[in-house]
């Protein structure tokens, strides 16, 4: 069985630097991604809009270039956010705005993830002028929502976690503040966070990854497998039936692809866990296999297939604004394996590998 849909986006990824990056980009334009939105956590962050790069700060002209020169001039569409930090200015999201270079701000959690030690509390940017050049310019502004500098069962406990009382506290507040701003919630992982999108207008979207989707805190725990550690983490069961009624939703336009695929070429050592799940090759056929195990029927039932293609390929560009691809992939439902990527840094595991995970579908 067939399932042939346009080409889609990845609307959150990672595709770092360095002699590894024409490989990431190698492996997502196998799986018929037709463009990105590459994170800017490199090292340094990029955190200027234009100009070259240099010790302290990239641009996004510089590393837009460096990816497209890696292979990602095949894509239709790629977007580099700029990195908020305190060196963010109004004059910067105006002219880089007009340039045509900005799309989109990513905000990150001060030390809350990796490489996030550039990030502004939120409190900071809220009623800030550079928020407000945002909302004028419709730049659209991509939030990691966990609130950082939690400690203990506030960092993560049974009925709390440091994503629940972002959405809880944080983006309330945000909105009060900014109702305008256009905003994509990333890989969001609970309940909480999937209540507060879908009580949102037109201008709040979400991304939710294939691993959120499809297991649940118990997997990774059993056994200790550090190839599900992923910032957010992975969370519980009322809160993967949360994501997956919100991707599933016949109709739904707001909720979309963005893996948060983030390879890391070490991840569990003796000093700590590097978080991250690295799904490029392998996120088409985890993201069916995430819907079928909601009980969608991507064989026979064409309102589930519109479903998934809505998630997949249609909902990302709309949000953001560009036309969704005319060129088509085909997802097969026979199963296959994810393999060790071999690349020049060091090898990296795909999730399904490092789980000795069989998945259900194929690309063809
Ligand atoms: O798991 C994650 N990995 N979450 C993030 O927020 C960052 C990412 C990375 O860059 O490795
Ligand atoms: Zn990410």
């Amino acid at each position: 069985m067939n399932l042939t849909l346009p080409k889609w986006y990845d609307l959150h990824t990672h595709f770092r630097q360095g002699e590894n990056l024409s490989a990431y980009v190698s492996e997502h334009l196998k799986m018929g991604c037709a463009g990105a939105l590459a994170m800017p956590n490199t090292k340094p962050p990029v955190s200027r809009v234009s100009g070259e790069n240099d010790d302290t700060s990239w641009s996004i002209e510089s590393y837009r270039q460096e990816i497209l020169d890696a292979g990602g001039d095949a894509f239709d569409q790629l977007i580099v956010p700029l990195y908020l930090t305190k060196d963010t200015t109004p004059e910067m999201i105006h002219e880089g705005a007009e340039s045509g270079l900005l799309k989109a701000c990513k905000y990150y959690p001060p030390h809350g993830t990796t490489n996030s030690e550039h990030g502004v509390p939120l409190k900071d940017l809220l009623g800030s002028d550079v928020f407000k050049a945002m909302d004028d310019c419709g730049v659209v502004l991509c939030i990691h929502g966990e609130a950082h500098g939690l400690k203990g069962p506030d960092y993560f406990d049974a009925n709390r976690s440091a994503e629940k009382t972002f959405y809880e506290e944080s983006m309330p507040r945000l909105l009060e503040h900014h109702s305008g701003l256009k905003i994509v919630c990333e890989h969001i992982t609970t309940k909480a966070a999937a209540r507060f999108v879908s009580e949102g207008g037109p201008s709040l979207g979400a991304t939710v990854t294939p691993q959120h989707l499809l297991f649940t805190v118990s997997t990774m725990l059993q056994g200790f497998n550090p190839q599900l550690y992923c910032l957010p983490l992975i969370k519980f069961e009322e809160d993967r039936e949360a994501l997956r009624a919100a991707v599933t939703q016949h109709g739904q336009q707001r909720v979309f692809a963005g893996t948060d695929s983030a390879p890391h070429t070490l991840k569990a050592t003796d000093c700590g866990c590097a978080a991250g799940c690295f799904t490029g090759g392998c996120a088409p056929q985890l993201y069916a296999m995430g819907f079928e195990a909601a009980g969608s029927d991507l064989v026979n039932s064409q309102p589930d297939i519109d479903a998934f293609r809505n998630f997949l390929c249609l909902n990302g560009p709309a949000f953001y604004g560009f036309p969704p691809s005319e060129e088509t992939f085909d997802l097969v439902r026979t199963p296959s394996q994810s393999e060790l990527l071999e690349a020049g840094e060091g090898p990296i595991t795909p999730l399904p590998f490092g789980l000795k995970l069989t998945m259900d579908w194929s690309l063809k």
